[in-house]
């Protein structure tokens, strides 16, 4: 008998050397599905009440909330650099909230003199105004609650209070609606409440909006930890109570595909999935579940600042973390990516790789 001549699995080159695909940086540039270009990014934007303000926001390293005289200055260098959309958020600090969150779609409203300053201004650039009550209503929540007055003294325990769906939709109608004959291109309901994107593409629809306004579904948006730092920037800090009973929990990956799959049938132009980082396999979803719609993701605010947080603290580089976590959502398969990196991106994108 021959002695075999070794023990050791014969490798076929072909499936186990991958090296071979990637020692250029080129070739390894060619292995992304799709790559980040400026046109993906959607900027998100504070504007307040208080006309000239230009106020640091401490927890969002280099975001301010801007006044409505500071938009263009602020604006314009951006904008050179290749900005193309912006979503914004009104901060009123002035303006009288109460219940139903009445500022919101007041004609004097940050958001909405925005909407018409930017649009005039800059009329490549595409506005989405975010919708919800949070920033306008007096308990901060982001919609209407359940009148108390048909419930007796005992019967107005804490959990009484909750959400009025029905009554926040029809808010939701008229909030978006305001923004739509402002001029947004895009509204982007945030406030989670069941049934609003089908009520808000007809009330969109019915009144001339149809072909000109698209709707941007907050789809899969969870009762996330890393909100705080723009509920600090927004005022939106609910004043009892928290979210957890209109945003997804966090374990829900069945909850978010009925609300992707949801969503779409009720008429979303483009679909978001919000936290972004760890919710890549909820992208993923949305994407085979939806394949027809463009996904937008959300960068949000506590991300944004925890990866600062890690470059502070020497845990890796600023920049090329930030580009690494754009490579995911792309890879999961956004094409939209709702981020406070946007001005820093389109400097970064211009840099030799
Ligand atoms: C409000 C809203 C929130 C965000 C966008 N719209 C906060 C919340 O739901 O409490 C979060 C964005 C961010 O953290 O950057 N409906
Ligand atoms: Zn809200």
């Amino acid at each position: 008998m021959p002695a075999p001549s070794s023990t050791a699995p014969t490798a076929v080159p072909g499936e186990a050397v991958l090296a071979g695909g990637y020692h250029h940086p080129l070739l390894r540039s060619l292995q992304a599905e799709r790559h980040l270009t400026k046109d993906m990014l959607m900027y998100p934007i504070f504007i307040t009440d208080e006309p000239d303000a230009v106020v640091d926001i401490k927890s969002l390293p280099g975001q301010k909330r801007w006044g409505i005289n500071k938009l263009e200055a602020f604006l314009a260098p951006l904008v050179q650099k290749g900005l193309r959309s912006v979503i914004l958020f009104g901060v009123p600090l002035h303006m009288h909230k109460d219940a139903r969150g009445s500022p919101a779609d007041d004609p004097n409203t940050p958001v909405i003199l925005a909407t018409h300053l930017i649009r005039d201004k800059f009329p490549e650039l595409v506005v989405a105004c975010d919708v919800c009550l949070c920033e306008y209503t007096d308990h901060g929540h982001c919609g209407e609650l359940c009148p108390l007055d048909h419930l007796t003294p005992a019967e107005q325990r804490a959990d009484a209070k909750i959400i009025d769906n029905p009554r926040s939709v029809r808010r939701m109608q008229d909030v978006a609606l305001a923004y739509a004959r402002a001029g947004a291109h895009m509204v982007a309901p945030s406030d989670m409440m069941d049934g609003r994107v089908g009520a808000i593409k007809q009330a969109l629809v019915d009144n001339g909006f149809g072909n000109r306004c698209s709707l941007m579904a907050y789809s899969a948006k969870f009762a996330s930890n890393m909100y705080g730092p723009f509920r600090e920037a927004a005022g939106s800090v609910p004043n009892f109570g928290d979210r957890k009973c209109y945003q997804l929990p966090p374990n829900a990956r069945g909850l978010a595909r009925r609300a992707i799959v949801r969503d779409a049938r009720e008429g979303a132009d483009f679909l978001m999935v919000k936290p972004a980082l760890p919710y890549l396999d909820i992208m993923r979803d949305a994407r085979e579940l939806a394949p027809d719609v463009p996904l937008a993701c959300y960068q949000v605010s506590g991300e944004f600042a925890m990866i600062h947080a890690g470059a502070n603290a020497g845990v890796y580089d600023l920049k090329a973390m930030a580009l690494e976590s754009a490579e995911g959502f792309l890879r999961a398969g956004c094409t939209l990516i709702l981020t406070y990196f946007t001005p820093d991106l389109l400097d970064w994108l211009d840099e030799p790789a």
